[in-house]
């Protein structure tokens, strides 16, 4: 794959690049509208990791909830860093969001009245997550999938997007091959969308699906253009012990209670009010501090348990069946009759890709990317700051994915030329491909990868220092050297993960660059990011939403940019 006269170039008026919620809720709305529209992803979309989403999605259908709880609860959760224009515009359009989701045929479960069922779930001033049993990202995703490809929306699954069209401050599409069988092509777009999901695989323990791997935010990075609040990585209190498996927040929801190895209730110290269900920050360091006091319980000691045993069977049953299923099959533990070994695992990524409330990416704190739009966790549109509430992201996800969709349709029609494409542009991609196949050093990738995830979980994790996250800075460059030197085996043409897993961590090392750095620059403890030499939040000094650039020999630089705030004044946060 060398030769720029093999590739292909396909035309359309819109191509996205990421198949979840976000993704597919995009390409519906293009589609409907008539636009010609291209879906690329190197899963089946039914593969997406939007389908592992457990728990719920928020939105205030409680009799005495409100949409306006729903912004407060989001913003104090965010610890402030949230820009609340847009979490306004979230959390209004939540509700109608979720009717939306069951006219596209999402069975959610419901109340004997017929209602749908609401639970509680952690930072909620009152329950607010919609579900369906503890399987409500999949229920979700086959509706919208199926209702996109009714639209006729035109999917290229097991296609690998590696490069970005970005000359002059505009976007014209991307790169790709084929993973069958190598085939290069261009996707010539008026608008290109960013939905790739999240990256979370850059640490030893986590709860995502293999393929995320968090390529979209190199891609961009590799240009120039930013990322934004890096250093936020949420850590989701309960993984399975050991592999970090989701064991959804419904768990704590329905009435799981946490204990140490003494057997005491330990949330009860760290946050009286709230317990199990204070936001996902405080719970995750609640544990992971009970683990490092030496109260943690299984055969390494880095658990703690969460106990489900005095809740009626029929409620795990009818709920949470998935939830036990995983904990048997991991664990050989049954929620029924035991509690269960968990820990803190990261989980979602705050930060990401720059964009306005439009979802249209930002260039710099001030000026906007022509024809280029993100939305989903792979974006960073700042309805989480620095902490996200659970059921949020499915909200997120699928509220932003449609509203870019909405925005994409809006320009298209006020018009925007094409600009056409040279097969050259591919150049990029297959210097890389090549570059790669060709290497025959002695690095392995996996070798290299579990070196990169160890260090993460271990200095950029729940807990961090300057000393910890110079020590991971100092790792991440030695294996951005070490990276140089790999070799891949497999040189065929066919399903060639060899390669795809190489290019998959070049990606991992870079991004992960900019979590580091941007957790160094910001010496004030906030939600998902805690410094344990600046255990504050500094309000003065850090109410500011990180920069960052990458430049050809992967250094660094950042710069602060503003944050909308709103009727919501930044208190302390208490639970
Ligand atoms: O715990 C969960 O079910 C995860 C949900 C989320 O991350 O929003």
């Amino acid at each position: 794959m060398n030769d720029t006269s093999d590739v292909k170039i396909y035309e359309y008026d819109a191509v996205i690049v990421g198949s979840g919620l976000a993704g597919l809720a995009a390409a519906k709305e293009l589609t409907e509208a008539g636009k010609k529209t291209a879906v690329i992803t190197k899963l089946h979309p039914l593969r997406s990791h939007s389908g592992a989403a457990q728990g719920g999605i928020n939105a205030a259908l409680g009799d005495e909830d409100s949409t306006e709880l729903h912004e407060f609860d989001t913003v104090k959760g965010s610890d402030y860093l949230a820009d609340q224009n847009c979490v306004e515009l979230m959390c209004t359009k939540a509700p109608e969001t979720i009717r939306w989701a069951e006219q596209m045929g999402c069975v959610f479960s419901r109340k004997e009245n017929g209602d749908i069922a609401i639970r509680p779930f952690g930072g909620q001033s009152k329950p607010r997550a919609c579900y369906a049993k503890d399987r409500t990202g999949l229920a979700l995703l086959q509706a919208i999938y199926e209702q996109a490809f009714r639209a006729g929306v035109e999917i290229f699954d097991e296609w690998y997007a590696a490069d970005l069209l970005y000359e002059d401050g505009k976007v014209s599409g991307v790169a790709a091959y084929d993973i069958r069988n190598s085939q290069p092509a261009i996707f010539n777009a008026k608008v290109t969308m960013f939905a790739t999901g999240g990256h979370a695989r850059a640490y030893r323990f986590n709860s995502n699906a293999h393929a995320n791997t968090g390529d979209s935010l190199s891609i961009v990075a590799r240009h120039g253009l930013p990322l934004e609040d890096m250093e936020f990585v949420q850590f989701h209190p309960s993984g399975l012990g050991g592999s970090g498996v989701l064991i959804s927040e419904a768990a704590r929801g329905e009435g799981g209670r946490l204990f140490n190895s003494k057997g005491e209730r330990f949330m009860e110290k760290y946050a009286p009010n709230a317990l199990e269900l204070a936001s996902r920050d405080v719970v995750s360091r609640a544990i992971m501090e009970e683990v490092r006091q030496g109260r943690g319980v299984g055969k390494d000691g880095q658990s703690v348990n969460l106990d489900l045993t005095h809740l009626p069977k029929e409620i795990i049953l009818e709920r949470l069946p998935e939830l036990r299923e995983l904990a048997i099959a991991f664990q050989g533990q049954d929620m029924l009759k035991e509690p269960i070994h968990i820990s803190a695992t990261a989980h979602y990524s705050m930060g990401g890709i720059p964009t306005n409330i439009n979802c249209q990416v930002r260039k710099n704190p001030e000026e906007l990317v022509e024809g280029f739009y993100a939305a989903g966790e792979c974006s960073c549109v700042s309805v989480h700051g620095a902490n996200r509430l659970g059921a949020n992201s499915v909200l997120e996800a699928l509220l932003f994915g449609r509203h870019a969709g909405e925005n994409m349709v809006k320009a298209l029609d006020e018009g925007i030329a094409l600009r056409k494409a040279q097969t050259s542009d591919a150049g990029g991609m297959l210097e890389e491909v090549n570059r790669l196949k060709t290497s025959n050093g002695m690095e392995s990738v996996p070798g290299l990868r579990a070196e990169l995830q160890a260090g993460m979980t271990a200095d950029a994790g729940v807990f961090r220092s300057k000393e910890s996250l110079e020590r991971q800075l100092k790792l991440i460059d030695k294996l951005l050297k070490r990276y140089k030197n790999i070799r891949i085996d497999d040189k065929s043409k066919t399903f060639n993960t060899d390669l795809q897993e190489a290019i998959e961590l070049g990606h991992m090392l870079e991004f992960s660059k900019f979590i580091v750095v941007g957790a160094l620059n910001r010496e004030e403890s906030r939600g998902g990011h805690y410094r344990e030499d600046f255990p504050e939040r500094n309000d003065e000094k850090f109410l500011k939403h990180t920069y960052a650039y990458m430049d050809k020999d992967f250094n660094i630089t950042t710069e602060w940019g503003d944050v909308v705030l709103g009727k919501f004044e930044p208190k302390e946060r208490s639970y």
